[in-house]
């Protein structure tokens, strides 16, 4: 099997760190592994297996670096690299792989591009297809899909290039009518990168100024209304066969301190005044609720393999937050923790992903 990460997206360390912690547990007596790490430019290239300097080591973010042999693919990079050699190690080294194991976040990986890829060369993969991932990545998308089935998501309103560019009063309007306080989000992004809160009593230039932050990472940004309700996170994975997508009992975010709500710095750098319940304490309601809207999440999206569904505990039940198809996957993250309280291990987790997409 092949592990992918890294990638162009702004989640690359965080990719780096999710390969380091799989090349760690993957059972190696049934596995091995090619890892593939794709550098910020975007080339392909063949790392050494070592887990080590892929590790999110405090500040340190780690990095897919040149230096190794590329990786050669039948049609090449925007970069302008193509390489079409089939005696070359690159070559060699994709003909021999049964599986890819796909861990990377945000654009360029987790939206469905890397999928459209793997699809044309015939490779199976773990997790989401095209549309689920591309669904997944986009929170605007995302959203219209999940109300479209039928399932509650938060009040919000979307601000496209067109529309900011051409009439900002007119895309500011509606956002007082979300309530005192919204996120600011880019529409494809992930970790919390360009997501402000922003409290409108503070005048119209913060508003503007978060706009402007989200739009640095995607020029489409949604508003959304802050919801009155605890964060909990639902882990769900394909069922086999026909069967119903399988649910974790939901886990919860507590951002402590002085936070106003779960940041990249919260989720990475200053993780000590975050802690994860895993499991979050519920009433048997609760979490039924929050277990059912975890997999009609997962199957309104066309999810396959894995997800997490993130959720809001409002007084009305449980609100879809978004579904995320490749959830930040080291052993000590949310997905990995709530299955390993359902009593599968991590490695179990990894074999059990590859059996799935081998099906
Ligand atoms: N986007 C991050 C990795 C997550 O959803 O966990
Ligand atoms: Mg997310």
């Amino acid at each position: 099997m092949a592990i992918i990460f890294g990638g162009r997206s702004s989640e690359h360390a965080i990719s780096c760190s999710t390969a380091a912690g799989v090349l760690s547990a993957i059972d190696r007596s049934r596995f091995d592994v090619v890892p593939i790490g794709i550098a910020r430019d975007g080339s392909w290239l063949l790392l050494p297996d070592d887990p080590e300097p892929l590790r999110l080591d405090g500040a340190r973010l780690p990095e897919v670096r040149a230096g190794h042999p590329e990786v050669v693919l039948p049609f090449g990079p925007r970069t302008g690299r193509v390489l079409v050699s089939p005696a070359s190690e690159g070559a060699r080294v994709l003909n021999g792989v049964d599986v890819v194991l796909p861990l990377l976040h945000g654009p360029f990986g987790e939206d469905g591009t890397l999928q459209g890829l793997l699809e044309l060369l015939g490779l199976p993969y773990v997790g989401s297809g095209v549309l689920a991932s591309a669904a997944g990545m986009d929170k605007h998308a995302m959203k219209v899909l999940l109300a479209g089935a039928g399932l509650p998501v938060g009040p919000y309103t979307v601000i496209t290039r067109a529309g900011w560019e051409r009439d900002r009063a007119l895309c500011l309007d509606p956002i007082p009518s979300l309530g005192d306080v919204v996120f600011v989000k880019p529409s494809r992004a992930g970790s919390s990168m360009g997501v402000s809160r922003v409290v409108l009593a503070d005048g119209e230039d913060a508003l503007v100024a978060a706009i402007e932050d989200a739009r640095r990472h995607d020029p489409k940004v949604l508003v959304e209304a802050a919801i009155d309700g605890r964060e909990i996170e639902v882990a769900v994975l394909q069922g086999r066969g026909t069967d119903r997508p399988r649910t974790t009992a939901p886990g919860e975010i507590v951002v402590g301190g002085d936070r106003a709500f779960y940041d990249f710095e919260a989720k990475y750098i200053d993780t000590s005044s975050t802690s994860l319940r895993i499991p979050a304490v519920v009433s048997d309601e609760d979490e039924a609720a929050a277990r059912a809207l975890a997999a009609d999440a997962f199957d309104a999206l066309g999810c396959e393999g894995l997800a997490r569904v993130d959720l809001f505990l409002a007084g009305s039940g449980p609100i879809v937050n978004e579904v995320n198809t490749m959830p930040g996957f080291t052993p000590f993250s949310m997905f990995p923790q709530l299955w390993q309280h359902e009593g599968l291990t991590y490695p179990e987790l990894i074999t059990e992903l590859l059996e799935l997409a081998l099906e």
